[in-house]
């Protein structure tokens, strides 16, 4: 389905919802949030709220943060973030349904939250600077965009190094029906849109994020995600932004040490852990922080994980300047390895 028609179709649904005050996707902010969380927050202006879960407590914010909320709807995450980062930090929200943005500024100012801008614009094209904020978070509406991929880039463009993504969302466990991916109104209702918690977290790694968790939110929702099938249920995204020495690239690594799941958890673990990278010719060489016991024990089990299908290997070297582990990519120079072994078939 072409984007413009999605985004269309999404806005003038929100449009509507903004000047009809309805919701759609959740039941209310009382079952969202802690009852502290909101208490503060008038009512005309908590009773808001469309999103699936609550990222302000997922995304654990300290004073003087800059945080940017994706698809800022009537602006409650955004009035609750600018509350915890305090006068030193600021919120940004970006929507691009122009009633949902008048519905967040008469919020803001019948709020007094002067730490709060809202700003138009698509998810797919932040309007934000690079290496700005300190944290993205968003409820309930990356499902709604027709390119995911592009989401996840500007995200990563937008933050800074070390910067986190704390996200609250809807995806499936398996592959949706195709007639409700079809359906305007499932979109609108964001179900049509999910993406399986699988290609939400390659997703993310392929745009460059490291310790990557997708966790459905609560009982029910683990429930639905142990079906093998399309069903939609809330998630909690994490994601880190590594900082500027580890230069990977980004889509060589996490996808060659599919299909193993396990392997992958362990791997954003090992990346996570990196402050200093280096090429060889096959080959990367990270120098992991940590001591060496710990590195081993990791590398050790992520072998154990890999070795039957990865064409990669690890070694643990312990150098001057700290721990090493370099990682051998063997397809690389001898490519028919990982087909003749028939393991993983
Ligand atoms: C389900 S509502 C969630 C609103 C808010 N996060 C909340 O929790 O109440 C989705 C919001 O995202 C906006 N939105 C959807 N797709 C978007 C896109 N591609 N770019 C920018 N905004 C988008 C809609 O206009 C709408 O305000």
């Amino acid at each position: 389905m072409e984007a413009t028609t999605i985004h269309t179709a999404v806005r003038e649904h929100y449009g509507e919802l903004a000047r009809t005050s309805n919701s759609c996707c959740a039941t209310g902010s009382s079952t969202l949030y802690d009852e502290n969380l909101i208490q503060a927050v008038p009512t005309e202006v908590s009773g808001f709220s469309l999103g699936c879960g609550d990222p302000i407590t997922l995304a654990k914010l300290k004073p003087g943060e800059t945080v940017l909320d994706l698809g800022s709807g009537g602006g409650l995450d955004c009035f609750l973030a600018a509350r915890q980062v305090g006068a030193t930090g600021r919120a940004i929200g970006v929507d691009m349904t122009p009633d949902m943005l008048a519905k967040a500024r008469s919020n803001a100012e019948r709020l007094k939250v002067a730490n709060v801008e809202f700003r138009e614009g698509y998810l797919e094209a932040l309007p934000v600077e690079d290496q700005s904020v300190d944290v993205v978070i968003s409820n309930c509406v990356i499902n709604l965009s027709p390119d995911k991929v592009q989401v996840f880039r500007e995200v990563f463009r937008v933050l800074k190094p070390d910067g986190r993504v704390a996200v609250s969302d809807i995806v499936t466990n398996g592959v949706l029906p195709e007639a409700v991916q079809k359906s305007m109104e499932a979109w609108g209702a964001c179900v049509a849109g999910a993406l399986d918690q699988r290609d939400y977290v390659r997703g993310l790694q392929a745009a460059g994020f490291v310790n990557v968790q997708v966790q459905p939110k609560g009982q029910t929702d683990r429930a639905l995600a142990s079906l093998p099938i399309g069903v939609p249920f809330s998630a909690t995204i994490t994601a880190t932004k590594p900082n500027g020495t580890l230069a990977v690239d980004p889509l060589v690594i996490p996808l060659e040490v599919e299909p193993a799941q396990a392997t992958a958890g362990k791997f954003d673990q090992l990346l996570g852990q990196v402050d200093a990278l280096d090429t060889f010719d096959n080959g990367y060489d990270l120098r992991v922080k940590g001591d060496v016991a710990t590195i081993r024990a990791l590398v050790d089990e992520l072998s154990a994980a890999a070795s039957c299908c990865s064409p990669l290997s690890f070694n643990v070297v312990e150098s001057a300047d700290g721990v090493h582990v370099r990682i051998t990519n063997n397809a690389a120079s001898q490519p028919t390895t990982t087909a003749t072994t028939g393991c993983c078939n």
